[in-house]
């Protein structure tokens, strides 16, 4: 396997950069298709920041969500397991400030989670959060709040959707109290769909794609891993510029053939999906209502992208859209109001399953 090193996102990192630099205002959203490098983005700009921000980063991918208590220890777990059994002494909150280092979760004493799991009130965990910010704050430092696949949450209830709990919290840090940077990530296009559709978030978050490679950064990426032009065109033809399918090709010495394989692997998953509810039929939920999918109005859907390779967000009806979405064929950028394939080995895929 090569060692590949981070490569560019000059555009975006400025633009993080930016905002990190002014007062807390907005909440920032990074959106874009799956795999198309937003972790790895965040990552990265958190580890070239400079001492003067804490970060609080939270990966919720990997998290067992189902329930309040598993997103409130997610959000604090980190700690809990450097802590062990060893320290158990009490510790203020200066203190605990003062041990926080980078990248690190948000420490937590014992009785503070009992306190906080008592009464199933996210409140009283976000009023903690917030006293621990200040703190940060008067230290000098400027607290930096980063959840990652916040949709994971999605579903969670604490009387009211928890979600929502979530944001007014992530409103107080910035706008309200202009109190620490808060920015959440996701994959998942339908909710960026729905935070974007969302009420109580007009006026107060903005948005920040972080899109597959362009031409140019795919072309510069592939170079400095010892392709040449030729070679670049073919790479871009299959794979477009998603950087996980670029990494693949990279570390193969065939990587031709691996391309063409990476192609007949997609369109028969493509195929499957298609076949399955042709011969099975299928449903699916949305907001609570099960609705039947429809096996023309897919092919319909797909059909579209025989020609073009974005199309109208009210080009597809909603019960396709969600089903091709969830299924991590298509991608919905509710900003630009369009739909596309979720890359451009998707795109040539659909080609193929239409053909
Ligand atoms: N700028 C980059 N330079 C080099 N490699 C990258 C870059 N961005 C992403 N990658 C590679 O692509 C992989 C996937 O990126 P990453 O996990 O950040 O995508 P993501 O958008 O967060 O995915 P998901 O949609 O699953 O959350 C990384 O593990 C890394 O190998
Ligand atoms: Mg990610």
């Amino acid at each position: 396997m090569r060692n590949i090193e981070f490569h560019n996102r000059e555009k975006e990192t400025k633009e993080i950069r930016a905002i990190l630099d002014s007062r807390p205002t907005l909440i920032t959203f990074i959106y874009g298709p799956i795999n198309s490098g937003k972790t790895e983005l965040i990552t990265h700009t958190i580890e070239e920041l400079p001492d003067e921000y804490v970060v609080f980063y939270i990966n919720l991918r990997t998290k067992f969500l189902s329930s309040y208590d598993d997103f409130i220890e997610s959000l604090f777990e980190m700690e809990m397991e450097t802590e062990g059994a060893s320290r158990k002494r009490k510790e203020t909150l200066a203190e605990l400030v003062s041990s926080v280092t980078k990248a690190a979760g948000i420490p937590i004493t014992r009785e503070f989670l009992d306190y906080v799991f008592k009464d199933n009130k996210p409140k009283n965990a976000f009023s903690y959060i917030i006293k621990l910010f200040e703190e940060v704050k008067n230290s000098g430092k400027q607290p930096v709040l980063i959840l990652d696949e916040l949709q994971k949450i999605g579903d969670v209830k604490v009387n009211g959707f928890l979600i929502y709990e979530l944001f007014n919290f992530f409103i107080d840090l910035t706008k309200e109290k202009r109190l620490a940077h808060v920015f959440v990530a996701t994959s998942d296009s339908l909710f960026m769909e729905s935070v974007y559709s969302e009420a109580m978030l007009e006026g107060r978050c903005r948005y920040l794609l972080v899109d597959d490679f362009d031409r140019e950064t795919t072309t510069a990426f592939l170079e400095e891993y010892g392709f040449s032009d030729d070679e670049v065109a073919v790479a871009w033809e299959h794979c477009g510029g998603k950087p996980v399918y670029l990494i693949e090709l990279m570390n193969y010495e065939n990587w031709e053939e691996k391309a063409g394989e990476m192609l007949v692997l997609r369109t028969g998953e493509i195929e499957t999906i298609l076949k399955r509810i042709n011969e099975l039929g299928g449903e699916i939920i949305i907001e609570d209502t099960k609705y039947s999918v429809s096996y023309e109005k897919l092919v319909g859907a797909l059909k579209k992208f025989v020609d073009r390779e974005t199309i109208d967000m009210n080009e597809v009806d909603e019960i396709s859209k969600e089903f091709l979405v969830k299924k991590n064929v298509l991608f919905v950028d509710p900003l630009r109001k369009m739909i596309l394939p979720q890359s451009r080995l998707e795109l040539l895929a659909i080609r193929e399953v239409i053909r």
